[in-house]
């Protein structure tokens, strides 16, 4: 929510600047200091002053939230940008999805419901991906390029729920919204929880809790369901459903 008005209010700052310029002024709003009065007003009043609003602090705490222990985590560990002289690159590809011992069950699919599923029927409807990286080192988001479903096109976990080992919650793959890494899910999930290994082009998942913990997380798939889910103990899944799913690992393909 934040980052999406983070537009708008870049656009509301160059009005300003135009507006103070446009104006005979005592030195120009975004320049000149503030007395120690107006730096203590609330944007509303600021703005009601014809003063430039207060600089936006993301991750900071909303009206009438308690400092969370995820938010502060956030903030902890939010990195500088990366400086424009670091290179990034961006893998492409179909997601094969492997058994423990290297076997191939078949690709994620294109599911228009945004569900991901593998195509065990081989019928040719796989999903094309892409994943940027950074110097940062994620986790990154990861977007397809070919979707059926409609609706973001971000590709993470598409719930809030919290995983832990001895822990029988799943969150299952599908679309959300774009989040930052190490954020806290969304109502509707998180896309930033992706590494991939440069060399073996693995797709490793990294589950950040709501209390913004980091779980050490597993795909899981049950074959029975035909459901690709994350997991942070997939023999807790396995022992509530009659042992339908097993632990597999994604590699990016061509
Ligand atoms: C790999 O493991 C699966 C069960 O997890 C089994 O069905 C399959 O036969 C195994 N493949 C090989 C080549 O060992
Ligand atoms: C795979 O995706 C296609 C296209 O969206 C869909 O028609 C098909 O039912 C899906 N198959 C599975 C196994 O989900
Ligand atoms: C988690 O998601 C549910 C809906 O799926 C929502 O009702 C709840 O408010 C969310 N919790 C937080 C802390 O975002
Ligand atoms: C967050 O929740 C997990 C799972 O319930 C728990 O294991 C962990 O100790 C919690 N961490 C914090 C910082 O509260
Ligand atoms: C597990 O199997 C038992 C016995 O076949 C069955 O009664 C039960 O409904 C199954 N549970 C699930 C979650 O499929």
């Amino acid at each position: 929510m934040l980052l999406r008005c983070l537009p708008l209010f870049f656009a509301v700052l160059a009005l300003l600047a135009l507006t103070a310029e446009a104006r005979p002024t005592r030195g120009t709003l975004l320049s000149r200091q503030l007395t120690v009065e107006e730096r203590g007003l609330t944007n509303a009043e600021r703005l009601k002053r014809g003063l430039p609003p207060r600089a936006p602090a993301i991750g900071r705490i909303l009206p009438g939230r308690a400092p969370s222990a995820a938010s502060k985590y956030a903030r902890r560990s939010a990195s500088p940008s990366p400086s424009p002289s670091v290179i990034t690159k961006t893998f492409t590809g179909r997601i094969q999805v492997r058994q423990a011992n290297k076997t191939s069950v078949g690709f994620v699919n294109n599911t228009d419901t945004g569900f991901l599923t593998v195509d065990v029927e081989k019928a040719g409807t796989d999903l094309r991906v892409k994943i940027a990286t950074t110097a940062s080192g994620g986790p990154f988001s990861l977007i397809a390029t070919n979707q059926a479903w409609v609706g973001s096109p971000f590709v993470g976990g598409g719930t809030n729920d919290t995983l832990a080992a001895g822990s029988v919650a799943v969150v299952p793959i599908a679309n959300v919204p774009q989040t930052s890494a190490h954020a806290p899910p969304t109502a509707n999930g998180a896309s930033a929880i992706w590494t991939v290994d440069a060399k073996t082009l693995q797709l490793k998942p990294h589950w950040t809790n709501l209390n913004g913990s980091v779980v050490k997380t597993t795909i899981g798939y049950d074959f029975q369901a035909n459901l690709l889910f994350l997991t942070g103990d997939i023999a807790a899944y396995n022992s509530l459903n009659n042992n339908t799913a097993e632990a597999v690992k994604f590699f990016l393909v061509k």
